[in-house]
Formats: C-alpha cells, structure tokens, sequence
C-alpha cells in the first residue's frame, strides 16, 4: 500500500484527502506523498512487445557503479542499441547521433523516435540510443529488486552519474571505432533532452551540437511559477471547450460527495468499471490526474499509440464525448465516458486497473526525491485540477517516508544552472536547440525564447510531447515540417562548422 501512495500526482491525493478529513467524521489517516508528475509514468515500460520499426544491434557496457568515487565496486551492464545501417565510417567523418535515453526501456524510446532514424541515411550517420542506469535492462546491483530495495542501492539513480555514463560509453565506442574524430550530435526528449543540454554544456567538447525536445530544465525551483504545469493542461481543454473544462473542473466534488455516500465506493467502482472494489477515491481521482495530463501531452494532431493507442487530437475527442452526454446524465458518468477515449480507445479493456505501478519500481519516484524536486500548485481559479498548493515541508516529508531520504532541491540548479540560464548560457553555450510544442504542460518549465544565435528555441503553437521526435506520417501539419526543416538545417550547420574547423586546423 506504501508503494501505492508514492505512485502518482500526488499533491491531488493530499488535497482530496485533506478535504475528506474535513468533511467527514471517521478521520481518514492523512496519509499522502507527492511527485513531480511521471514524465511518462508507468508508459516507461512497454507493455507488450515492441514492433521493431528499425534496424539496430543490442550491446552491453560495462560500467563503473560510481563514477565519482573510486571506491572497488561491482560494476553493471550498460544496454545499448546501435546502427550502423547508414554510417559513411570514421574515413569519411560520419556523424554519431547519440540519444540521451531517458527514464524507461530503451528500446521503447527508440522506437518512439523515428526522427533520428529518419535522418541517419541523409547524414551518414552512426545511431546509438544508450539506456539509462536503473531503467529497462540496465540495472547495477544484479536485478530490479536489488537495485530499488533502498536508499543506499539507489543512491547511484542520478542524471550526473547518468550522464557521466553516456560519456564514457562514448568515448569508448569511438576509441573502437577508430571515429575520434567523428561530430556527436545529441539528442533528447523530456528527460531526456533535458540530459542532452545539460550533457552539451557539461561535455562540451564531445558533441557539436544538442537537440533538446520538450525539456523542462527551468522547473525547478521558483524559477517559473509552480502553477504552470497544471495551467496549461487546464487551457488545452478550456480552450478545446468551456463546456467541458466546466465538467471536469466540477467533477472533484461530485467525486467527493459520491464517496459519503452509503456504498459510495462500490458505486464507484461500477460506475468506473474497475476491476477490484476502490479503497479510496485518492486512487481514482489520481487515474482520472494522470488521463489529463497524459492527454495534453500526447495530444498529437493524427493518431498516435506512444502513451496509449489514441485518436488524433484526443482532447477534442475526450470533450466531445463529456460534452454530448445526454441531458440529465450525472457528471461521473459523463467523465468515464471522456476517460474511457483515454484508457479504451480500442474498446478491447474489460475492466480498468488503478494500480499503474504494481511493483514500485518506478526510478522517477525516487529521481523526484532526491535531485529533480520540480515544484507543483493547482491553483483555485486557472486549474480545473482541485486547488493544492506546493508545501516543500510536505513534499521532504513523503520522501523519508518512501524512501528514507531527503530530497536536495537546489542541486540541479547549483550543478547545471537555471536561475540566470538565459545569461549563462549566452556568455559560455552554444549549438543547442530547445524545442517545444506549446500543448505540453511541460514546455512552460522549458525555454521558450531564443538565448542566442546558436542557443534557439523552435517552438510551434499546436505541437504536443516532443513531437518533433516522432516519425514522419502523411499527416503531418506544415508547422511540424517547417519545425523539423530547421532542425535539420542547424544540424547541418553544426557539423559544417566542425568540419570546417577540423580542415582549418589540418592546413
Ligand atoms: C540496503 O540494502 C543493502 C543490501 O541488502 C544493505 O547492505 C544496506 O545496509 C541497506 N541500507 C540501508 C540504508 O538500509
Ligand atoms: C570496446 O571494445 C572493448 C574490447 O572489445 C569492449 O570490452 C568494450 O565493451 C567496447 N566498448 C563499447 C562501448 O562497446
Ligand atoms: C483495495 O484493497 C484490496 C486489499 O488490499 C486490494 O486487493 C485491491 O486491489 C484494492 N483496490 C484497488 C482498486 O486498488
Ligand atoms: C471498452 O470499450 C468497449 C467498446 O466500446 C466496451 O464494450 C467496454 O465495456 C469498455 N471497457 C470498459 C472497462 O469500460
Ligand atoms: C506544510 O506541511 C507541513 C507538514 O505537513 C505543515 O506542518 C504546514 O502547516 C504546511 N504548510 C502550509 C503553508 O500549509
């Protein structure tokens, strides 16, 4: 049960729970922790097998446990995936595209990038997307189970160790692959793009460049507002329809009210086709939290299966549905039908499960407990989201009870920057690209504006969770093509540029 209390948006649980024990006489326990949202929670591990789209090798690295220590200890297996389908080779300086994976299988994000792949033949390249320490196959101390079996195993979870990983496996590579001299060009996602720009301004000198997809290096700290997360979830669907923020924004409380009811629970679990009777409306209301803001995430203009088989659109779909809800159906009932385009597009779920993290084994809990400490509020008039207020106090607390740590907000600014990142990095960066839709809850927590002439920011109005990663289709809108073409085209500058310097230097 522990392991369910720290598995989702929690800051909704603690605020549900707090109005409970106000409202009703038995005194629930106030029991509660709170996350940073899953950048793409329990999605992170495939849930069926993958379709192989492209063609790699899987490898392993060994590498070291600490790589800030020299203390004597067992090292682990490090996959990767590698291409070299379309490398020219080191004679003629190919290019390596390496993606900084982020917290799930890798295999899972590289079929989910078929950007990088696409452009592997254009520019002869070498594809090789690593995994990240303690996620998918990638786990130090033998096994799952040891790696998350407390603070002291874990403690190895960090990006900077993650990042140092990535490094060495690079240069390694490279050293066999007699390409030295070959320009890196890193690439990232949520996370994982936060990875590739910190690992573009940590390892300068071993890439030329980083593309940086909806990467919230700025939430951190006070440095955007907390609310801005939950915000802009609430205006994809206020602007998508009044009508159906309205419901949603209402539904809290018709949740609340249904649980003091006699059998209000088991009503519940009928009315939400649950597979086994709900304990507490904490886990329903955190299931109907992570719909939404997986939704504006994914909120992709054509088809989609990356967090769940979706239509184009699916905001517009989800609305619809709450909002054609006959005349006099209760407002529950209109939600399961707009929750059910999330969780049951295909119309092929029996029954729904809460439990989206059975074994809590879940990395991004811990990440959020100790380095990645990302500030959240819902806030009474902007969110349809039950107004909660970021207490850090609370948040320290969750943490030590979860994990027997405590977290260390102020790091990822200390080590990577963000209070003066715009500065900053126009006096020492270059060559990084941050891109953004701005349907993404995340892209507030990124940057948005351009820092300078090598550190720009493509930002497109309608595009959604690093979008631009995403394969090409038929579908794709003008926006999203002219957003890649310049993609393309700094990349290019990029690796003119090393090339250039490198021929300069040989004359
Ligand atoms: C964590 O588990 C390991 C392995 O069982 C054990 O040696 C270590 O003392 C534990 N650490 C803590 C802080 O409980
Ligand atoms: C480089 O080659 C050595 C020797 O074969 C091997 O042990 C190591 O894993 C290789 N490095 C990478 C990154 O594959
Ligand atoms: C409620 O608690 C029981 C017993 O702990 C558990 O088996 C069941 O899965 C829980 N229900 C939900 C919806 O999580
Ligand atoms: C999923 O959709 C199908 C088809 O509309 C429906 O028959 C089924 O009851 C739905 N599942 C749940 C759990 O509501
Ligand atoms: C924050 O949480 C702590 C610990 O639960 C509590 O004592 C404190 O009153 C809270 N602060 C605010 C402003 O709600």
């Amino acid at each position: 049960m522990a392991k369910k209390l720290l598995s989702f948006h929690h800051f909704i649980s603690l605020l549900l729970l707090l109005i409970l024990s106000f409202q009703s006489s038995n005194g629930l326990p106030l029991k509660s922790t709170r996350r940073s949202p899953r950048l793409l929670g329990r999605f992170s591990k495939p849930t069926k097998p993958l379709l192989k789209n492209y063609k790699y090798e899987t490898r392993y690295f060994d590498q070291n446990l600490d790589h800030f220590s020299f203390a004597d200890l067992p090292k682990f297996r490090q996959r990767y995936l590698i291409s070299f389908e379309h490398w020219v080779g080191p004679e003629k300086a190919g290019p390596i595209f390496f993606y900084c994976g982020n917290e799930g299988y890798i295999d899972w994000f590289a079929e989910n990038t078929g950007f990088v792949w696409e452009l592997a033949p254009r520019f002869g390249a070498l594809v090789v997307f690593p995994e990240h320490r303690y996620y998918g196959e990638s786990m130090p101390h033998g096994s799952t189970s040891e790696a998350y079996r407390n603070a002291s195993t874990l403690s190895y979870l960090t990006a900077e160790q993650a990042l140092a990983d990535y490094a060495i496996l690079l240069t390694d590579l490279k050293k066999n692959l007699s390409a030295e001299a070959c320009p890196v060009v890193l690439f990232g996602g949520s996370y994982g793009g936060m990875l590739a720009a910190w690992m573009r301004l940590k390892y300068p000198h071993l890439s030329v460049g980083a593309l940086a997809s909806s990467a919230p290096v700025l939430q951190f700290e006070d440095i955007v507002p907390p609310e801005t997360f939950y915000d802009i979830v609430s205006n994809v669907f206020r602007h998508e329809s009044r009508s159906c923020f309205n419901t949603i924004k209402t539904s809290w409380d018709a949740l609340l009210s249904e649980v003091h009811k006699e059998d209000g629970l088991l009503q519940l679990t009928k009315t939400f086709h649950l597979c086994q009777k709900l304990n507490s409306s904490v886990d329903l209301s955190n299931w109907w939290d992570s719909a939404y803001t997986s939704l504006a995430m994914a909120n992709y203009p054509y088809p989609t299966e990356f967090l769940m088989p979706l239509p184009g659109d699916p905001i517009k779909e989800v609305c619809r549905k709450i909002d054609s809800c006959p005349y006099g159906t209760g407002v529950l009932e209109c939600i399961f039908e707009g929750l059910n385009v999330y969780y049951n597009y295909t119309g092929s779920v029996d029954c729904f499960n809460l439990d989206d993290d059975p074994h809590g084994e879940n990395g991004w809990n811990w990440q959020a407990c100790t380095e990645m400490v990302m500030p959240m509020s819902s806030n009474r008039y902007s969110s349809m989201f039950p107004e909660f207020y970021y207490n850090y106090t609370e948040y320290k607390e969750g943490c030590w009870e979860d994990f027997k740590v405590t977290p260390r907000p102020t790091w990822i600014t200390t080590e990577f920057g963000g209070h003066d990142f715009k500065a900053d990095l126009k006096n020492f960066g270059s060559n990084i690209i941050f891109s953004n839709g701005l349907l993404d809850p995340w892209s507030g927590g990124s940057v948005l504006e351009d820092i300078s002439e090598s550190i720009v920011a493509l930002v497109t109005e309608k595009g959604a969770h690093h979008l631009d990663l995403r394969a090409a289709t038929s579908e794709d809108p003008n926006w999203l093509l002219e957003q890649r073409a310049k993609e393309i085209m700094l990349i290019e500058d990029w690796i003119k540029s090393y090339n250039d310097r490198k021929h300069l230097a040989e004359i």
